[in-house]
């Protein structure tokens, strides 16, 4: 690493070192009162307790070690022992270069890279993606772009809910609904095999788009709770499609590719992207071996007709409440489901056999699954399973879970009448808001309509996902739209703004032939800037080692910040031509920050406004 903290940070510990310090009490931080400090460390502080020495003693023979290193302009020790360091003018020049002259803008990679498997998203056939799957979606493309910049070899997977006893009810609802296709349906089971011409044809009868199955859909869950005979006819359904009789299982395809068809766009609108579709049924034939193989390891138990794998160790239990409100104990985590007293493969079935799949196709050292943190319970049990099994080793599968989006009654939020919004719906929303505002502060006006267009959608992007990804992902937060895809505040349209602005400063710059050059710090502003491009480092960092994108989005808005500043104390046009290049460089850098740091919130930058 070569950022000024990692470096400033090394020599600060040689220091302490050689004072018997232990090099991990000596840590250096940016400094919390930047009017007197670029950098800290209260080593001497922990120093002194651990060793039973007088702090300021310990922080004197430290300053005067360091005293002789040219990076630090100034090295004080304030209050009981602090201190305090400055950087000098020539290695922030110096930084600022080397950051200007890095196409990663500063950042490191890591040491070791790994294959990584983010698992987000979530979505489900026949079911439009709503809010809860937001968040997954735009905090597991963050996860993805960001362990992917830090050099992990990383697939982003979809793992689209595509079996199971909701495409059971879907089959009976449409053949309930739509009698011609019910028929040819049943023509293709007793033909037992499906060409080319007949799917043309189911293609033709069930012109059914997402929209149609996600009205199907819950229509018939609802109809399943109380109807038993319907109920019935969906699992024997289910169980048939799952041994792939013709009929049922060419009308599943049809669902499942409207479906994905239809949420890819969805998925794209919103800057998300999925390198893997892979479903839930991808990994069907790999069920029935895998219950022979935990039955052959001797991990299954029969209960009470279904077969489980018991995950919780001696002692851990937890107090659970029975229908009729009597307490029990039972074991915690939860048995994992494998196969239920129907003969089902259940949701923890398929989590299981895609560790699997997940292993042979690509053998990853490290899974992430980006999911509402509701389901923790579900992938302890899951986690827990594998490990015993021995399809993957400790610490390999990580859940990576997340507060909700709320309402202002903050509960999950809703539509006005109480539904769950659509994806589709919430993005058209945000689209118009993001109109509105341009034309509120005078922007895109001299734009064409596609350009203007395509403006409002990266603004509406922009508005949900840094909105989002603002807060520690654990956060729950309110949906505010009017104060998310405003111009002013900690916004994603603020920081769109700021980029737009540089861009055109340097376009302009460009059009009077002015060329950037090697950078002078000297004024406090630029100062300020290059400690904040420096920052970058840290930021993602933390970032990624915390799985926490906020971190970064933090940092773009301290960025912008600092460039704002920057901009209003530090005339770049009418200086004269040294100084006019070094500050042009300064812009550039800050720019080209700016937008890696955005692009691995997901977010991306328009050319003009
Ligand atoms: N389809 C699931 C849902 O809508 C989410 C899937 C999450 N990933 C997983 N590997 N279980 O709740």
């Amino acid at each position: 690493m070569s950022d000024l903290k990692t470096v400033l940070g090394e020599a600060v510990e040689a220091a302490f070192a050689a004072e018997g310090v232990p090099a991990e009490l000596a840590r250096v931080t940016a400094s919390d009162r930047p009017d007197l400090a670029d950098f800290q460390s209260n080593g001497a502080l922990a120093a002194a307790k651990r060793l039973g020495k007088n702090p300021r003693e310990i922080a004197t023979a430290v300053a005067e070690r360091l005293k002789g290193d040219a990076r630090l302009s100034s090295v004080e020790i304030a209050g009981p022992g602090f201190l305090n360091l400055k950087v000098a003018d020539a290695a922030l020049s110096a930084r600022a270069n080397a950051i200007a002259a890095d196409p990663r803008a500063g950042a490191e990679t890591v040491a070791d890279p790994r294959r990584v498997i983010v698992d987000y998203g979530g979505p489900n056939v026949a079911k439009e993606m709503h809010v809860g799957h937001l968040r997954a979606s735009i905090i597991g493309e963050s996860l993805k772009r960001l362990y992917r910049f830090r050099g992990d070899t990383v697939i982003g997977d979809a793992h689209f809910g595509d079996w199971g006893f909701q495409m059971g009810l879907l089959i009976a609802a449409v053949s309930d609904s739509h009698p011609d296709i019910a028929a040819l349906v049943e023509d293709l089971n007793a033909k037992g095999q499906v060409t080319e011409a007949d799917r043309e044809r189911l293609a033709v009868l069930a012109t059914l788009g997402l929209d149609d199955l996600g009205d199907l859909y819950p229509a018939a869950a609802a109809r399943a709770k109380t109807d038993v005979d319907f109920r019935n006819r969906a699992r024997r359904l289910t169980a048939e499609l799952q041994s792939k009789k013709a009929g049922y299982y060419a009308l599943w395809e049809r669902f499942r590719d409207v479906t994905r068809e239809a949420l890819e766009r969805d998925f794209h609108a919103l800057g998300v992207d999925f390198d893997w579709w892979k479903g839930e049924s991808d990994v069907e034939d790999l069920v029935a071996p895998m219950v022979e193989e935990l039955r052959a390891k001797g991990l299954l138990e029969l209960d009470q007709g279904a077969q489980i794998v018991r995950v919780a160790g001696p002692g851990e239990t937890k107090k659970k409440k029975l229908p009729d409100g009597s307490v029990v104990v039972v074991p915690s985590p939860d048995p994992l489901l494998v196969v239920s007293s129907e003969g089902s493969a259940m949701y923890g079935t398929t989590d299981l056999a895609t560790i699997l799949d997940r292993k042979r196709e690509f053998d990853p050292h490290y899974v992430i699954y980006c999911v509402d943190r509701r389901q923790a319970d579900h992938f302890e049990t899951v986690f827990r399973a594998a490990y015993l099994a021995g399809y993957a080793q400790q610490g390999q599968l990580e859940h990576v879970g997340f507060g909700t989006m709320n309402g202002p009654d903050r509960t999950p939020f809703k539509t006005r009448e109480g539904g769950v919004l659509k994806l589709k719906d919430l993005i058209e929303m945000t689209r118009a808001k993001a109109r509105e505002r341009l034309h509120e502060a005078g922007l895109g006006e001299s734009l064409s309509a596609d350009e203007f267009e395509a403006i409002a959608g990266k603004v509406a992007v922009a508005a949900l996902k840094f909105a989002d990804l603002q807060n520690f992902r654990g956060t729950d937060y309110v949906f505010d739209l009017d104060r998310f895809s405003s111009f002013e505040g900690k916004t994603g349209p603020y920081l769109l703004y700021q980029a737009v602005r540089v861009k055109s400063l340097l376009r302009r710059a460009a059009d009077e032939g002015h060329t950037a050059g090697p950078v002078t710090v000297s004024e406090p502003a630029e100062r300020d800037l290059v400690l904040t491009l420096d920052a970058f480092e840290t930021a993602l960092g933390e970032a990624y080692d915390k799985k926490a994108p906020n971190t970064l989005a933090e940092h773009a808005y301290r960025l912008s910040q600092a460039f704002s500043k920057f901009y209003a104390a530090c005339p770049i046009m009418q200086s004269e031509p040294a100084t006019r290049a070094s500050r042009l460089t300064l812009a550039t850098a800050t720019l080209r920050q700016l937008e890696l740091a955005l692009d691995l919130l997901g977010i991306e930058t328009p050319e003009r406004m």
